[in-house]
Order: structure tokens, then sequence, then C-alpha cells
């Protein structure tokens, strides 16, 4: 199998090491040897620390989609728009099976081409898109076939994990522990992606189209990032029982599909409240299997490329599966579930003056807007002076808390406007 590689950055890179290192085993498990015939990165004359002699180089990738010399193209570049999609395309409509580690792309245009794949009788490939060296793809297509899934869930992003484990290990706030996390390498120079929930809602939506059978939906995740969790909320989050993930839910309700990436106040005693650093770890709950939890590695160059040579080693063998389990024409728009509408409950923290009667008045918003509150607590006391009051709710609709808080955020005695983490029933 020839294959044609677009991208010789941490991935690209990772892949070639594995083919140069395990190249007869890789041939006795697919039935063929792999040899990579094509390359195209930016920079030609960049050492990268592989070596490329015989390979054809291509300054622009999307001609290396008809080499006749070229197979199969790998497609780790990235980006949701340009060379990518264009590369991906190219292929595609050639008939030649596309195997690529892009979240972005498939988060935004996923539907048309596995569309595009079927119609030309080739497949598109993606095990590394989502949680990197964890095989979820496979077990939620495959292994998991048989079940109807009422939830799947996980920590999908190793740099937030990282930043929010460190920050409970630690105690620092979110900006000292991002800077540390750059010069480390496990944060980016520009981290916004990453830390206002973006790439762990384009893999949630991924993992929400081969879950459901739903064409990929990105515009309709919730998404909410890590920045706004302060040393004060994982404090509190502690004294209660709970540690405060970064998780992207995807969940079928009577109402249909609720999507959404945000902070999750999660009992420490679950699997994910475990699952610590730069580790990424999805829980996906059948009617059949009840739940299940895969852990391990999201990110880096072995397990990207160990997760990329899963499906090259599929498609050399012959074993294509639809790109989200189904035929793209039997992929079902179901409804989407706005969060107001989600129920559950929720840790609240308000900054307020102690004063007397202000708890009083916090009781009585409650109480009109139907919030039932299950704990209080008020560390500190200092007449006049701003103090935390914390509390968590029973279940209760979120528009409903939402209107609570505004009102309390009205309140003369209020200093700053309410803190709402919602707290995830695993
Ligand atoms: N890194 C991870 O841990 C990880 C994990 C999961 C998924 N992914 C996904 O894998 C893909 C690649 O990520 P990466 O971390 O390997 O990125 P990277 O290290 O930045 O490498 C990107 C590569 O693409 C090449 N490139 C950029 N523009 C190009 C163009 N117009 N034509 C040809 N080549 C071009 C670059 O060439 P030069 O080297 O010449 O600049 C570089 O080799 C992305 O979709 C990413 O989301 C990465």
């Amino acid at each position: 199998m020839k294959l044609g590689i677009a991208g010789l950055g941490t991935v690209g890179v990772g892949v070639v090491k594995i083919i140069e290192k395990h190249g007869e085993l890789l041939a006795n498990r697919c039935g063929q040897t792999l040899e990579i015939t094509a390359v195209s990165g930016r920079d030609k004359t960049k050492d990268r620390g592989v070596n490329l002699d015989g390979m054809t180089w291509y300054d622009n990738a999307v001609d290396m989609a008809a080499d006749p010399n070229v197979e199969m193209v790998l497609e780790l570049i990235g980006g949701s728009e340009g060379v990518a999609k264009d590369l991906c395309e190219a292929a595609l409509s050639q008939g030649k099976p596309v195997v690529t580690a892009n979240k972005a792309l498939l988060a935004v245009h996923g539907t048309e081409l596995a569309r595009l794949a079927e119609d030309n009788n080739t497949s598109l490939a993606y095990e590394a898109a989502v949680a990197g060296g964890i095989p979820i793809v496979k077990a939620i297509r495959e292994g998991l076939a048989g079940n109807v899934f009422s939830r799947v869930y996980g920590i999908l992003n190793g740099t937030c994990n990282y930043i929010l484990t460190e920050m409970e290990e630690t105690g620092g706030d979110f900006g000292d522990i991002l800077a540390d996390a750059q010069k480390l390498g496990y944060a980016e120079a520009d981290p916004s992606f990453d830390v206002d929930g973006v790439d762990a809602a384009h893999k949630l939506a991924i993992l929400t189209s081969l879950a459901y059978g739903t064409p990929v939906d990105f515009d309709s995740v919730y998404i909410e990032g890590i920045r706004e969790v302060s040393a004060l909320d994982i404090a509190f989050a502690k004294e209660f029982g709970y540690r405060i993930k970064l998780l992207g839910v995807a969940r079928h309700t009577d109402k249909g599909i609720e999507q959404r990436v945000h902070p999750c106040m999660v009992r420490c005693e679950t699997p994910i409240a475990s699952v610590s650093g730069v580790f990424n770890a999805v829980v996906a709950e059948g009617d059949f299997v009840d739940s299940t939890v895969y852990e391990g590695r999201g990110a880096g160059e072995g397990p990207t490329a160990s997760a990329v040579l899963a499906d090259v080693i599929d498609i050399a063998a012959g074993r294509i599966s639809p790109t989200f389990g189904v035929p793209a024409d039997k992929l079902v728009d179901l409804p989407k579930v706005a969060v107001e509408e989600h129920v559950g409950c929720y840790y609240v923290r308000l900054t307020v003056l102690d004063k007397p009667g202000v708890i009083a008045d916090v009781s009585a918003v409650f109480r009109d807007e139907d919030v039932s509150i299950e704990s209080l607590l008020q560390r500190g006391r200092s007449p006049g002076q701003e103090v935390s009051v914390v509390l968590t709710t029973h279940e209760v609709q979120e528009a409903a808390l939402l209107k609570a808080l505004k009102r309390i955020e009205n309140f003369d005695h209020t200093v700053a406007a309410p803190r709402m983490i919602r707290i995830a029933t695993l």
C-alpha cells in the first residue's frame, strides 16, 4: 500500500517513525507492505529527524492526490479549511482513502466528506482526531455497535486537564499555571482553541455523530472554557467532595441531543475524577453494555501516530466502515436541546457583603424561582466586608437558576457576578 503523507509535523513524523520501526509487523497485520511514496510540508529543507529519501516531495499537498504512486492519503496538516480540506476532497473524489487526525475539519465538514467518500466507494478514517491514542472511534463504531447510547462524555482536552490538575495540586491561579504549561510545551503560544473549549467541542461533535447517527453539528455545541475557573472554586469543590474537570457531554434526552463542553464538578470517587494531567478519558454508556471507560494519552507524537496507523492498517487490510458508523444517507437530524433546558444540579458562588439579611434575600429569590438549595456554606465572618457564600442546588432547569442568579446579581450587597458551575451526575 503506497502512502502519501501530507504534513510532517508532530503527527506526520510520528507516523514515519512507526512505519520505519514496525514495518514487518505492520505488513503482517494488514497483509501488505506499507510504503511511504510521497510527502508534503511547507519547508522542504527542514531536518525532520527521519529519512525521507526516495519519497516524492510535494510543495502543493493537493497535487499528491493525483499521484498514481499514492494509493492512500494521510492528511496530517490541520485546519478546517484550505489545503487540508482541498487535499481530502481531491483524494476522496479520486476514490483514494483518506486518514486524518484533523478534528477541526471533521467537526465542520465531516458529513459532506463522509458522503464524498461513499459516493466514490472509498473511506475516510479519523481515529486520531478524537482523544489521540485512545481508540474511542473504533470502540463506539464497532466494539459497542449493539448498543443505544444514553450518554457519551469525557475529558477531551489534555491541556485543560493539565491546567486544572495543576491548579488543584498547587492552589495556583489559571493565568500562572497556563504560563507554566506554555513553557513546558503543554499549551500552545495561542492557547485559545484549547482553554476556550473549542478543541474539545470539535471532538465532541464527532463523537455525537458517531454515537447517535446524526450529521456532525459543531454549531450546536454549547462551549464554555476554563478561563473563569478560579483557585477558590477548586478549593470549595474539594470541600464538597468534587473535582473540577472540563467535560464534553453528549446526551440523548426525551427532547433530543444535548452537546455541551464546560467545566463540571465531578465526584472525587468517579473514574473520570482520577484522570489527571495531560491524559484524556471517555465514558460511553450503552443500554446493554452499561458504562465503559477508556483512558490514555490524548495527544503527542507517539499516541496520535499510533491511532493514525490503526486506521491505515484497517484500510490496507480491507476493513472499511462507514465514516460515522452508518451510511451518510442514514444519518438522521435529531432535535438539539439548548443548554438552558438542561436539568441538573449546580454549584453557585456568590460574592456578597457580609450583612444581616443577605442570606434571607438570597433564599427568597431561590424560593421564588423554584430553585431548591441542597447545601449552603458561608466561609468566614467579616461584618460589612465581602464574603463568599457557596451553595449547591438540587436538580433544577438551568433557565430557572440563571433567572435567580440575574436577580441576585442586581442586589445592592452583591459585589461580583455570581459564579455557577454545573455538577455532573456520573
Ligand atoms: N499534535 C498532536 O498531539 C495532535 C493530536 C491529535 C490530533 N492532531 C491533529 O493532527 C494534525 C497535525 O497536527 P501536528 O501537531 O502534527 O501539527 P504540526 O506539528 O504543526 O505540523 C503540521 C505540518 O503541516 C505542514 N503544513 C502546514 N501547512 C502546509 C501546507 N500548506 N502544505 C503542506 N504542508 C503543510 C507543516 O509543514 P512544515 O513542517 O514544513 O512547517 C507541518 O509539517 C492537526 O489536524 C491536529 O489537530 C494533533
